[in-house]
């Protein structure tokens, strides 16, 4: 039986990626997908995801929207010079197609999906976690049926927002740290730590153009980025952030993880949205499985394999 999954997203050109990667992938049943404001605003995101599932000729996914805005202060920055003003690298406009709004807010379409499903569902956030920490906030008696948690966020060394901090983190740091500090539920933390280091190369992203109409898409969609990228770091390449997270919550194990309480910075300071370990051998929980290490190469080949025809 295919994990049941929802996915909660802002998306960006990576989280493109990552939405397709799941639709492509067997092992994983895509019950709902949640919206949040992000690397735009919602007002982009939201259209944003409903294009990327029509893309996939999957609009029977229920696509809703949530967050509109951090739970407590407002956002401090988006991530438009990366994904573009529109979120899809400039392409949005070219995506038509879009998937029926689900008119539900996104909380309560998560807590449809898992009154319902047989199974544990697993939720892959990936974007700031406004929308999955009101789940949790909400509806505690809900709790014990999420499998797990899979974060694409954090960083145990430099931010790539601020000194300290990662985009998803610093967007909604007490969300973050609500999501973080749950007990009961596992969850997985992909940091930018290893996110970096999965990178993909330019000559991985020409072949993702050439091996399906959808990688040629979502290639295109990754253009600026790959060209913002070379800008900033000198490499032509693309981080692939959120897809490495759908991998692990699509293959769980895939990445390799140390167990780690986490507290997320929630003052004012310099180090706001950190992802602050406790390397203690008695630090209290609850653990966080954070994915430090990986095959990069299988990594990137993995996610390769299911984008082309
Ligand atoms: C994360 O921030 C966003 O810009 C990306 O979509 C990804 O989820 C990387 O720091
Ligand atoms: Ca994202």
């Amino acid at each position: 039986m295919p994990t049941p999954l929802i996915i909660d997203t802002d998306p960006g050109v990576d989280d493109a990626v990552a939405v397709v990667l799941a639709l492509r992938s067997p092992e994983v049943d895509v019950r709902a997908v949640t919206v949040a404001f992000g690397n735009v605003a919602l007002g982009f995101t939201l259209p944003n995801a409903r294009k990327l599932l029509a893309l996939a000729g999957r609009t029977d996914v229920p696509v809703a929207a949530g967050a509109a805005r951090p739970l407590v202060y407002p956002q401090a920055e988006e991530a438009a010079d990366w994904h573009g003003a529109d979120g899809l690298g400039g392409r949005a406009a070219s995506l038509l197609a879009e998937a029926p709004l689900d008119p539900r807010p996104a909380v309560d379409v998560m807590t449809e999906v898992l009154r319902h499903a047989a199974e544990p569902v697993t939720i892959a956030s990936i974007g700031p976690l406004t929308n999955t920490a009101l789940l949790l906030a909400t509806h505690p008696e809900l709790i014990g049926r999420i499998g797990r948690i899979v974060v694409m966020g954090g960083s145990l060394g430099a931010g790539n927002t601020t000194g300290a901090a990662e985009f998803n983190i610093y967007a909604d740091p007490e969300a973050a740290h609500r999501v973080l500090t749950q007990p009961d539920v596992p969850v997985t933390l992909v940091p930018l730590d290893l996110t970096m280091r999965c990178a993909a190369p330019g000559p991985w992203i020409d072949a993702l153009s050439a091996g399906s109409a959808i990688g040629a898409v979502l290639a295109d969609i990754l253009l600026a980025y790959r060209a913002a990228f070379r800008e900033r770091f000198g490499r032509d390449a693309a981080a692939l952030h959120d897809a490495v997270a759908l991998l692990e919550a699509i293959v769980p194990g895939t990445l390799r993880t140390t167990p780690l309480p986490i507290r997320v910075a929630c003052d004012h300071g310099p180090g706001r949205g950190a992802t602050v370990p406790d390397g203690r051998p008695d630090a209290p929980g609850p653990m966080v499985h954070v994915a430090l290490d990986a095959d990069v190469d299988a990594v990137l080949e993995e996610i390769a394999r299911r984008l082309r025809d």
